[in-house]
This record gives structure tokens, sequence and C-alpha cells, in this order.
């Protein structure tokens, strides 16, 4: 399959969970491969299994030096491996703020709780001894705080009365195993699904002062002003007219605009068919590290020009404080 995300895994111990990412990989529609298994620990079980694999391997003891050390060179050999995400599999070190910020929702990790539930260690004892009737496991975007970032996805396991810590553990590790390659799947995929595409520009367009949706011509379109009287500022378009894009039209200030940024930015804007004649501009959403704060810039400016005055005179002051 072509354009697979690359992936690093970043192991500590045994590496089931690197393992049941690795043959989920060798699945024929994966949108994912490991290019690095890499470690902190040289004797790392998981190693050795990559290497049998044939997948490249690295190893750094963190012994020794600082934090900040140790991520440079783990950094340096995900790069190197060409890795776009690092995905963290019983990695027990806790990574230095500049990692994670070079690395911005693109480091995951499981943790074997149903976060918010049970942050750090011990997590099979502390279900137990709470009483509860599920423990399980979460797989999260990494952020600069110990297993806080957005969760993506959990796995349920239910606890049996007279388990052990081992005993649940061993059951979250089967749930883990399932839930983590899937989990990646989705989330090195989601940036050319049309849901999540479309549920991040209602997010945005939605939120503009006194914006509601209607559909158009088959497109989903955002209007400002009353249901009645309401004006076009936005189209979401999912490959519409032949067109491979997935994308947002806003408005331009003309056919001269339009047409600078079309031949000058061919990767980021294109003409649509049909509104591309009254000035629509067509942002490609569905591609590698969108920005959205660029969308959000369009969306506003576009919502502007429309907008009744009573509107942008009240974000005008807003503006001003
Ligand atoms: C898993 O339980 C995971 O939840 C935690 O570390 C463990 C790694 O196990 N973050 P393994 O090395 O994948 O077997």
């Amino acid at each position: 399959m072509a354009d697979r995300a690359k992936i690093a895994v970043f192991i500590s111990g045994g590496g089931t969970n690197m393992a049941a990412i690795l043959y989920a990989s060798r699945l024929p529609d994966s949108p994912f491969e490991i290019v690095l298994v890499a470690s902190n620990t040289p004797d790392a079980a998981g190693l050795a299994l990559a290497q049998l694999e044939g997948i490249p391997t690295y190893a750094h003891s963190h012994k020794g030096h600082s934090r900040e050390v140790q991520d440079a060179a783990m950094e340096a050999a995900a790069l190197d491996a060409g890795a776009q995400f690092i995905v963290l599999a019983g990695y027990m070190r806790i990574l230095s703020e500049g990692f994670v910020k070079r690395w911005d929702k693109r480091i995951l990790n499981i943790h074997p709780s149903l976060l918010p539930k049970y942050k750090g260690l011990d997590t099979f004892a502390r279900a137990i001894e709470a009483g509860d009737s599920h423990a399980g496991a979460s797989v999260h975007v990494v952020t600069a705080e110990l297993d806080a970032g957005d969760v993506l996805a959990q796995a349920k396991v239910a606890i049996a009365p007279g388990d052990t810590p081992e005993s649940l553990g061993g059951r979250v590790k089967l749930a883990e195993h399932q839930l983590y390659p899937r989990a990646i799947a989705d989330y090195v995929s989601r940036g050319s699904d049309p849901g999540f595409l479309l549920a991040k520009v209602k997010g945005i367009a939605l939120a503009l002062p006194e914006t509601h949706e209607r559909e158009s011509h088959g497109s989903l379109g955002f209007r400002v002003g009353t249901e009645k009287t309401g004006k076009y500022f936005a189209y979401f378009s999912d490959r519409h007219h032949g067109s491979e894009h997935i994308s947002l039209l806003v408005k331009t200030s003309g056919m001269d605009e339009l047409m600078n940024l079309v031949e000058g930015q061919p990767d980021v804007y294109y003409k649509p068919a049909f509104y591309g004649a009254s000035g629509w501009v067509g942002l490609i959403l569905n591609r590698p590290d969108f920005d959205w704060d660029h969308a959000a810039e369009w969306l506003e400016r576009s919502w502007r020009a429309v907008a009744p005055k009573r509107l942008t005179k009240l974000t005008d002051a807003a503006d001003m404080f």
C-alpha cells in the first residue's frame, strides 16, 4: 500500500504490545508500518523479536546521563528511520518537555487503566482495591503531563472475584493487543477520514457568531445570519465533482487572488469545479500535517466577508480589547 504512516515504537521490556502492532502492520490493509523499534534497555526482549522479524532496532541505555541526552539519542534514531509518529509501548521513561513539544500530537501511549482513573503505577492493584467492576487500557496522545493527553480509545476488562493484579493484568494485556493496533490505525488515518475532517471544520465554523449549517447541492454549507436571510461563508466538499480532495471552500477576494493561491501553492489550494468561477477557493484538508489554525483564519475571513455589519462590528470591537 502506498504512503503508509511510518512509526517508531519505543519499548523497555517484553514488547508484547510492540509485537501485536508489528503483526497488525503486516495485515494487508494496515495504514502504518514500523520503521524502528528502539529501547532504553539494550537487553529488552522485544528488541530480539523485532530483529528476528527484520525490523531495524536501536538501543541506548538511559543509565548515567540526563533525560535530555537520552531523548536526543532516541529522537535522532527515530528521525533517521524516517518515523512520522512515535508509539510508546511499555517505555518506562518520562519524556522531556522539549521532546514532547517537538512531536506534538505525534506520540501515542498505552496505559493499563481506564483513564482518567489510576494514572501512574500499580493500576491493577488499585482497581481491585477500590472494588471496581472493570479495569482496562487506554490509548492516549502524549502531552507533557503524565498519562493526561486526549484519550483516543479504551478497552474494558471485567474484574473477577479473586483476581490478583497478575491475573487481571494478563487479561488486560490481551485487550491491549487488540486495542493498540486499531487505535494507531485510526489515528494515523484520520487526516484522510472525511468524518474526522468534517467534525473539525464544524467545530471551528459553528463557533463563529450566528452561524448554522445547511446542505447545498450535496455539500454541507455553513451560513452566517438568520435561517431566512443568512449567507454561505464556507462549504465542506468530500471529493466532489471528481476531485480527489477533501476540502474546505472559502471565499477569496476574486479571481486574481484565487489564481495566485492555486498557482503559487498547488499542494495547499485548488480551484473547485463550479464554485471556483465565483471566487471560492478549495483548501485541501486531506494532506499530511494540515494546519488547522490556517483553516480557522480562512473561515473567519470568509465569515467576515459575508456577515451582516451588526455582527462584524461586534467582533471588531471585541478585537480591540
Ligand atoms: C503494558 O501493560 C502497557 O499498558 C504499559 O506497559 C506494558 C507494556 O507491556 N504501558 P509490553 O512490554 O508491551 O508487554
